[in-house]
């Protein structure tokens, strides 16, 4: 038997997102709810995962994968079975297997690691039935209250705002949703829950249930305003989006970032930066992006799931799916789509498009042009308004470019087509055949003039 199990209750219907997506997935900063909930479980000692979904709910099962093991909470469509009765749907899968259970809701993205350790080291140390994560810093309101015996301070219950009454719902101590139990009382003790006002099984009834059993129930509170800040609305959605928007930048700030406006800087969960980076304003990075050392992205930069090496410079464009190597820069109004790599030392100037293509080492691509399933070398020069023709209308044709080609203004690649090694094509030549090594392609349809300054025909 392991000391700790923890269940995550994520089947409720959220009604109040009023959306079609399990509230549980809405994203904070990039990252589901949920997710957010169980990557902090990871971090402590929480054992294995439970999460209780509403019955189908692929989604969450998608996201989640096969890290945790799912229990099904029947949803009826009269009456809502609530928090005790989602509980309940652990059982079979946990009972006998763990001393200690840590139970979560799925819609508390804030949560931080930390507190939970807090939470657990206390509850393990006291001896307690039941220990709560409680907050005396948010408006009370909504929230589940903590009474306490006016002597003794000790815990009694916690009562839901609509079952309060008017004395109770001025209590400013709140219940924040995050339980330890001692798991040989609280599988049996769940099956004693009576449906509240509302109908539902309340979990929190558990509570005044150890008080009536003489047993202990301890409490640790909350420091951080907003780690039991729980999401409901889009409204709330967007709060908490907020907060962990500035959780986000601090982390990065005391890691060396520096972050000019962070009102205008928005770094997802997953993304990670180098020191003496700088990020201007209206800056974006999202997804599984990472950025290097000693960068300046922005201002106006969105970048999505992309490789960023270090000593790189990003201004006012779009990267999705890129990878740069070091010392590249970017913009200003550049569009890199997925699959470009972008090797060390390349310059790409403003109004450059590349999708699914390498620019080697050095290369240079300034003005207005687009490399579409191309492989460039090393040291081209790829001239002002050059561009691979690489969709023939039905297929999309790859492009090769050798090493130190130069490739003038206004050239048309039509692909399938290669450019050998040391070549370059005249301004505004039409290239439909392949171009040998050390040759000059000039004209529409280009020909080809060999280093004796003799005209050829690519196919004489
Ligand atoms: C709950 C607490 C309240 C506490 C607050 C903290 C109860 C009765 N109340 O209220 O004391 O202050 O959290 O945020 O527990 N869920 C299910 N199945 C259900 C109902 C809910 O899985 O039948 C899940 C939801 O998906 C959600 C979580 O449990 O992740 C909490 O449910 P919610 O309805 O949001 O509870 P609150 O009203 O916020
Ligand atoms: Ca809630």
């Amino acid at each position: 038997m392991s000391n700790w199990a923890t269940v995550v209750l994520a089947a409720g219907q959220g009604k109040r997102m009023r959306s079609s997506v399990p509230k549980v997935l809405h994203k904070v900063c990039g990252k589901e709810m949920v997710r957010h909930v169980v990557d902090a479980v990871r971090e402590t000692q929480g054992g294995p995962v439970v999460l209780v979904v509403a019955p189908g709910a692929n989604e969450v099962r998608q996201c989640l994968g096969d890290g945790v093991r799912y229990a099904v909470q029947e949803q009826p469509e009269d009456k809502p079975p609530g928090t005790g009765h989602a509980l309940m749907q652990a059982e079979t899968l946990l009972r006998g297997k763990a001393t200690h259970v840590l139970v979560l809701m799925g819609d508390t993205p804030l949560v931080q690691s930390a507190t939970l350790k807090r939470l657990m080291a206390q509850h393990e140390d006291s001896g307690a039935v039941a220990t709560l994560l409680t907050s005396d810093l948010v408006p009370p309101a909504g929230l589940g209250h903590i009474k306490r015996d006016k002597e003794s301070r000790r815990i009694l219950a916690i009562v839901e705002e609509m079952d309060a009454t008017e004395e109770e719902r001025a209590i400013r101590e709140i219940n924040g949703g995050m339980y330890c139990f001692r798991a040989d009382w609280l599988w049996p003790a769940l099956h004693r829950l009576l449906p509240s006002r509302s109908g539902e099984l309340y979990l929190t009834d558990l509570v005044a249930m150890a008080v009536r059993d003489g047993l202990l129930v301890g409490n640790v509170a909350s420091t951080e305003e907003m780690e039991i800040f729980g999401v409901n609305t889009r409204i709330q959605l967007a709060q908490a989006e907020k907060a962990m928007r500035e959780r986000i930048l601090n982390h990065w700030m005391e890691a060396g970032v520096t972050v000019i406006d962070p009102a205008s800087t928005y770094v997802d969960a997953g993304v990670a930066i180098g020191p003496d980076t700088v990020l201007y304003p209206n800056t974006t990075l999202a997804g599984r992006t990472t950025i290097g050392e000693r960068c300046t992205v922005g201002p106006n930069a969105l970048i999505y799931d992309s490789s960023v090496g270090d000593d790189c410079k990003v201004v006012a464009s779009m990267l999705e799916q890129v990878v740069l190597e070091s010392r590249v820069d970017v913009g200003p109004f550049s569009h890199l789509r997925p699959g470009a790599v972008i090797e060390r030392d390349v310059h790409i100037g403003n109004f450059a498009e590349v999708k699914n293509s390498r620019l080697g080492q050095g290369t240079k691509m300034g003005h207005f042009s687009y490399m579409g399933d191309a492989q460039v070398g090393r040291n081209v020069n790829i001239g002002a308004g050059a561009i691979t023709c690489n969709f023939d209308g039905e297929k999309k044709n790859p492009t090769e470019i050798g090493d130190d080609v130069f490739i003038g203004s206004d050239t048309m690649l039509v692909a399938p087509v290669k450019v050998g090694p040391r070549s370059a094509t005249g301004a505004g030549a039409v290239v439909n055949k392949d171009v040998p090594p050390d040759s000059l392609a000039v004209g529409i349809p280009a020909r080809i003039r060999g280093r004796s300054g003799k005209v050829e025909t690519n196919d004489s």
